[in-house]
């Protein structure tokens, strides 16, 4: 039998189904560090790795048993793509089956930073409401405004679809390549332009080394005051210390995040501003997605062994 390794717990269904057909090892320890990649490479014929597992160009160096890593996640940068082709090694994603649930988060971060819903919520379990306040936590209204999506891909147009058609926004947005929609939007000729015309900016780029620091502070600059930032993509995308700056300053109302640049590190500063929602990557987060997500994973890892090329390969 093949060995496996699968980094994280996942949906015992899917569980089930790996341990039928593989010689399977759990890892219930919390995220590999590249020294413990570079074991699992020598010990496993493939690994069902995810996010925060440090599958850097070191990791494929030394002996490399695997054949195969089926990743679970749609983002595979913390996958170094070529190091592991160079190894011989093939690796597959998990796209389609959480664009749904990452644009619902976006959405909840929108709304939940536009209504002040965190500042709310804290207020009543400190139980410090004082009742119906006429001027008391009032927001940025939604419905109507301009949307910026950074990054327009499956989850980008998901994002844009959602506040089109249920917000009656207008979508402006910035691709590196041009982009035909089936949502009415208008592909703007630079970021910047996007950032300057939204009232609200959602990233939902890759990361990688193609985006990383690419809303930086020059960019962020161009945002309108009462403008509201969400980033549901990879922390490394957005200059985190350029962001807490423009919202202490007050240069943007404020930001939804579920994303950070060295999770699970949130800075101090970052949590003690009242105008910013904090979420711990919960994009895919979903009973329904991490089940799906877990059985493309597994799924590209049988396909593997059955000799066929995985159907969501990525290298
Ligand atoms: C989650 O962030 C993913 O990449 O699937």
């Amino acid at each position: 039998m093949l060995k496996l390794l699968i980094t994280r717990p996942i949906a015992d269904p899917v569980l089930d189904q790996a341990r039928s057909l593989f010689d399977v090892t759990v890892h219930a320890g919390g995220a590999l560090s590249t020294r413990d990649c570079a074991q699992a490479l020598a010990t496993y014929d493939a690994i069902l790795p995810t996010l925060g597992d440090a599958f850097t160009a070191d990791a494929f160096a030394g002996d490399v048993r695997c054949k195969m890593l089926g990743n679970f996640g749609v983002g595979y940068n913390h996958i170094d793509t070529k190091a592991a082709a160079a190894a011989g090694v093939t690796v597959s994603n998990t796209p389609d089956v959480l664009t749904d649930a990452t644009a619902d988060i976006a959405l909840t971060l929108l709304l939940a930073t536009a209504r002040r819903a965190g500042e709310g919520e804290r207020m009543v379990r400190s139980a410090a409401w004082g009742g119906f306040d006429v001027k008391g936590l009032l927001g940025t209204h939604v419905t109507g405004k301009t949307l910026g999506v950074i990054g327009m891909g499956r989850i980008g147009q998901a994002i844009a679809a959602r506040c089109h058609y249920g917000f009656g926004m207008d979508v402006v947005f910035h691709n590196r390549s041009p982009k035909v929609t089936a949502v009415p939007a208008t592909q703007l000729g630079s970021l910047h332009e996007v950032m300057a015309a939204a009232d609200f900016v959602v990233v939902a780029t890759p990361g990688g080394a193609g985006t990383t620091k690419l809303i930086d502070a020059d960019a962020l600059a161009q945002m309108k005051p009462s403008g509201i930032f969400v980033n549901i993509s990879r922390g490394e995308v957005v200059d985190e210390a350029a962001l807490i700056a423009a919202l202490e300053d007050g240069q943007i109302t404020g930001a939804g995040l579920d994303v950070y640049e060295n999770e699970p590190h949130v800075p101090e500063r970052l949590r003690a501003l009242e105008n910013c929602v904090l979420l711990p990557h919960l994009g895919s987060a979903t009973a329904e997605t991490r089940q799906a997500m877990a059985q493309m994973a597994l799924d590209n890892i049988i396909a593997w062994s059955e000799g066929r090329d995985p159907p969501q390969r990525v290298n």
